[in-house]
């Protein structure tokens, strides 16, 4: 399903006696990323008729070897909020995204949990090596952007194999359940975190191309074996 643009609150407007404003970083990630969105939504094709109870379980082992490895960087870049360099200390990281992001790396948990559901152990599943760059707060939330908006199709999702498989939150799709009642709260303070951390062009301009880049990553990883080159599949 295309998700349709919506107007953001600060959409491009204008008129005779005003230039048209520049998009918003929430109107920009939206529509620079909706080519990838619809394409990974494509590939991974989770609530068309043809989805098999296998082919879920496959599609959440291929979710686990991407967010394993990519909650787990995420976590190390956001840990210390102090780093020592040269001697010198600095705060790395504002503390304001430090305690939004850290309650958000929680998927990996969830999808080892439907794992075991479905009687699959994690521990010998592959595990993506070509994750999207980390290496500063602007690249992490383009990432966090493609994360959490991946909580708003997830509702859909539970929807489709709760009456297709009689798969519940409790019995193997708490993955894609999500924050529950609370994803349109966390949706909203996850679009207040990005519009506050982009305070210039050049910093909108990395947050977009980290998001394009992470949609990316998944995709490649979550295609078919057969567009894959055999070392980009393995751990
Ligand atoms: C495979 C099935 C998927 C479906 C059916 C789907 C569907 C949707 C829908 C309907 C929305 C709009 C929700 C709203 O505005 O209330 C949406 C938004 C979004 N989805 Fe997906 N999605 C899927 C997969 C993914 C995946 C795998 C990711 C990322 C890993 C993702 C990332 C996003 C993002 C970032 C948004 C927010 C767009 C914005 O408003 O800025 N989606 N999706």
């Amino acid at each position: 399903m295309t998700f349709l643009a919506v107007a953001d609150s600060a959409g491009p407007r204008g008129n005779a006696l005003s230039p048209p404003e520049p998009p918003s970083i929430l109107s920009r990630l939206r529509l620079e990323t909706r080519g990838e969105h619809d394409a990974v939504e494509q590939v991974l094709d989770l609530i068309g008729s043809s989805l098999t109870r296998d082919g879920y379980r496959h599609r959440l082992e291929q979710f686990y070897g991407f967010y394993a490895p990519l909650e787990q960087a995420l976590r190390a870049r956001c840990a210390p909020l102090h780093r020592r360099a040269g001697g010198a200390t600095f705060a790395a990281w504002p503390v304001s995204m430090h305690l939004a992001l850290v309650p958000r790396l929680n998927k990996t948990a969830h999808l080892r949990q439907d794992l075991g559901h479905l009687g699959v152990l994690t521990a010998t599943l592959p595990l993506c090596r070509e994750l999207p760059p980390l290496e500063g707060p602007a690249q992490v939330l383009g990432c966090l952007y493609v994360l959490e908006g991946a909580t708003l199709g997830g509702r859909l999702i539970t929807q489709h194999i709760g009456t297709t498989f009689g798969i519940t939150p409790t019995t193997g799709g708490s993955f894609f359940e999500g924050y529950g009642e609370d994803t349109g709260k966390m949706w909203q303070a996850t679009r207040h975190l990005l519009v506050s951390s982009a305070p210039d062009k050049q910093t909108e301009n990395t947050m977009v191309d980290n998001a394009i880049a992470t949609f990316a990553c998944l995709r490649r990883w979550c295609e078919p074996d057969e567009k894959q080159p055999e070392a980009h599949r393995h751990a």
